[in-house]
């Protein structure tokens, strides 16, 4: 077969073309459909960089090599050299009239699942290693892709620096013990010390170590040196929690900044989210347009809801005065003092207010040591960011810089002290009053696709029981 320089796909339908009308090229992808006749053969190509296929078409008598083209299947894998023309079919705006095929890699018609009919979603997580190669899947991962783009463009032009924190740690940012160990001791026979406890001085890194639920302790340390940083990395919880919402490993975006207050803080988010969803908007338009129409007629104008209006800010207690005048019979009743459930979230988003709302001022009993305390002893300087069909995306707070307070929040929720005093020196050392928040990357996927399930906006979920691929 000739060499020719390979044309994405994308670069065919969105790109100035017009230089290699008339000119032979090449093609290579995965076979989506082959339809045609004893006289020519139309075959679908999609290369994954753009939803759109590209039309292949053989004059099968000229081209002659039957058995080849019989073996073009849906989902089998070529290249195809062929002029590129204007297309005369409906429904398409270029074709490749193929002068040779060669034929990578074939895919049984009996045994490839990936026929032409629709799947549904939880036949498709069970073979999460082709499901890529489905509209929806290429959609979603294009849309993943533009989105951490954009997250990472954002904070560039804000004057951010991404800081890697660490993966493995030996603390626990959020104190609620949903974490994954990290060990390398023999299951059977670990070291044990005189009191017959594990003893984990033996073990790798010399004390028990964990996967990070947040990079936001070690962020802090950024912010209070560079003023304005962010992660954007995986993060791991090991809740037992088996719904639409939740993943064991998910990826998150925490920006930390010195010198801003909560309010500063919400303003942060707020523009944050809106630039996101803006972007998409953009960059985006095939991909959403497909999933509109196949999952979610309201995607797009929920989205520009996000972009219109001013996020609704109120604190805990008012949320609370809402939720109990509602009239709503809730599965979990509410009272102050109470955390609050997606139910609850959903229904200041969807019924009340029909905007996003943030949230703030929690009882501190709810909430992470870190968070300032407010003048009242009861409530923390929390916000929370409620979306609709989501309910809670974004958490993040003013952080406690004195040191006295934090110190004793820290002795009151039984934190060990050897396991942060490098957090609590910098509340020795030059504190600062400073904020900061964490975006569920998945949660804002969800919203963004409109999807319903959160094992289907990221490639290879990891859930509880499921950890394959
Ligand atoms: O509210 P969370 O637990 O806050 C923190 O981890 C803080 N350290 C963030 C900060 O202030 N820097 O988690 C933040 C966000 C949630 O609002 C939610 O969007 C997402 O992370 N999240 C999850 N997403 C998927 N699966 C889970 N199990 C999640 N837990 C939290
Ligand atoms: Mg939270």
């Amino acid at each position: 077969m000739k060499h020719i320089k390979r044309q994405r796909i994308y670069d065919l339908l969105k790109k100035d073309h017009s230089h290699l009308l008339g000119e032979e090229i090449n093609v290579k992808g995965w076979v989506r459909t082959r339809r045609g006749n004893k006289n020519v053969a139309f075959i679908a190509l999609n290369d994954g960089s753009i939803i759109h296929n590209i039309q292949i078409v053989v004059d099968v008598k000229a081209f002659g090599q039957d058995e080849l083209l019989r073996a073009i299947t849906t989902g089998s894998c070529i290249s195809a050299n062929g002029l590129l023309v204007q297309s005369q079919g409906k429904g398409q705006t270029l074709e490749i009239q193929a002068s040779d095929i060669k034929l990578y890699g074939t895919a049984d018609p009996e045994k490839y699942p990936l026929q032409k009919k629709g799947h549904t979603l939880e036949f498709l997580r069970e073979i999460a290693h082709l499901r890529p190669r489905t509209n929806t899947f290429g959609a979603i991962f294009r849309i993943r892709h533009a989105l951490s783009f954009a997250i990472h463009k954002f904070f560039d032009e804000h004057g951010f620096y991404y800081l890697h924190t660490p993966i493995i740690t030996g603390s626990d940012a959020e104190g609620a013990g949903a974490m994954f160990r990290v060990t390398t001791l023999d299951p059977k026979h670990p070291p044990l010390t005189a009191a017959g406890e594990v003893d984990f001085s033996k073990d790798f890194f010399g004390k028990e170590t964990n996967l990070t639920v947040s990079g936001q302790l070690e962020g802090e340390l950024g912010a209070l040196a560079l003023s304005n940083i962010y992660t954007f990395g995986p993060t791991f919880r090991a809740e037992n929690s088996n719904t639409s919402r939740h993943l064991s490993e998910f990826w998150m975006i925490e920006p930390e900044m010195a010198f801003y207050d909560i309010h500063d803080n919400m303003d942060l988010a707020e523009s944050f989210l809106k630039y996101l969803i803006r972007y998409l908007l953009e960059h985006c338009e095939d991909d959403l347009a497909f999933l509109q129409k196949m999952y979610d007629e309201e995607l797009t104008d929920r989205l520009s809801m996000i972009i219109d209006n001013a996020f609704v800010r109120i604190t805990y207690t008012e949320a609370i005065n809402i939720l109990e005048q509602s009239g709503q019979r809730f599965e979990f009743p509410v009272e102050w003092g109470v955390d609050l459930q997606s139910e609850h979230e959903r229904y200041l988003v969807e019924q009340e207010f029909r905007k996003p709302v943030i949230l703030t001022d929690y009882p501190r009993s709810i909430k992470a040591f870190y968070m300032k305390l407010n003048d009242d002893g009861k409530t923390v300087r929390a916000m929370d960011v409620l979306f609709p069909k989501i309910g809670e995306i974004v958490g993040g707070s003013q952080r406690e810089e004195d040191y006295e307070k934090l110190y004793g929040r820290i002795k009151e929720m039984g934190i060990e002290e050897g396991d942060v005093w490098w957090y609590l020196e910098t509340r020795k050392f030059g504190t600062a009053p400073h904020s900061g928040f964490g975006l569920g990357f998945e949660r804002l996927m969800l919203f963004v696709t409109g999807m319903g399930n959160i094992r289907d906006v990221i490639p290879f979920p990891r859930a509880p029981q499921n950890a394959d691929f």
